[in-house]
């Protein structure tokens, strides 16, 4: 299926997140990942990451199945990522169901199951837990 691409915050890395890059990957021939820049993090979730931009790309990039990195600054741009990194298919978790079918016209869209009872929120209320 050529070029996947995928996005999200990666924050507080988890096997969930783990997952959803795997089965993006499976998809295709290589995997592109749009990070949250910390801005759209706040401006998206209301607060600011735990571990900041670099060094969420720096994680995200060094796995397996990721083929390279980018930082996604704004979700006004997902259709100019899309062509720039000229991809074949978007998946996405489907806590973003029907939100990116406007794609359709330039590439596959996919959504996947999130994986239960696991997220960054849920992490970080534990630890301070
Ligand atoms: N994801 C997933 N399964 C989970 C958690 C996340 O498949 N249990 C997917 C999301 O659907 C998204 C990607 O991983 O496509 C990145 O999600 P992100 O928002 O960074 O992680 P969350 O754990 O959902 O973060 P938060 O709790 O801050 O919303």
């Amino acid at each position: 299926m050529g070029t996947v691409l995928t996005f999200g915050t990666f924050d507080v890395f988890h096997v969930g997140h783990l997952r959803i890059l795997e089965r993006a990957a499976a998809l295709g021939d290589r995997l592109i990942v749009g990070v949250s820049s910390d801005d759209l993090n706040i401006s998206k979730k209301g607060r600011a990451p735990v571990f900041p931009q670099g060094e969420r790309l720096q994680l995200v990039a060094a796995l397996r199945c990721v083929d390279a990195v980018f930082l996604e600054e704004s979700l006004q741009l997902k259709r100019h990522y899309l062509s720039e990194y000229d991809a074949d298919l978007l998946a996405m978790g489907d806590d973003w169901r029907g939100r990116f079918d406007e794609f359709a016209d330039i590439c596959k869209v996919v959504y996947f199951e999130r994986t239960p009872a696991i997220s960054t929120t849920a992490l970080i209320e534990k630890i301070r837990l």
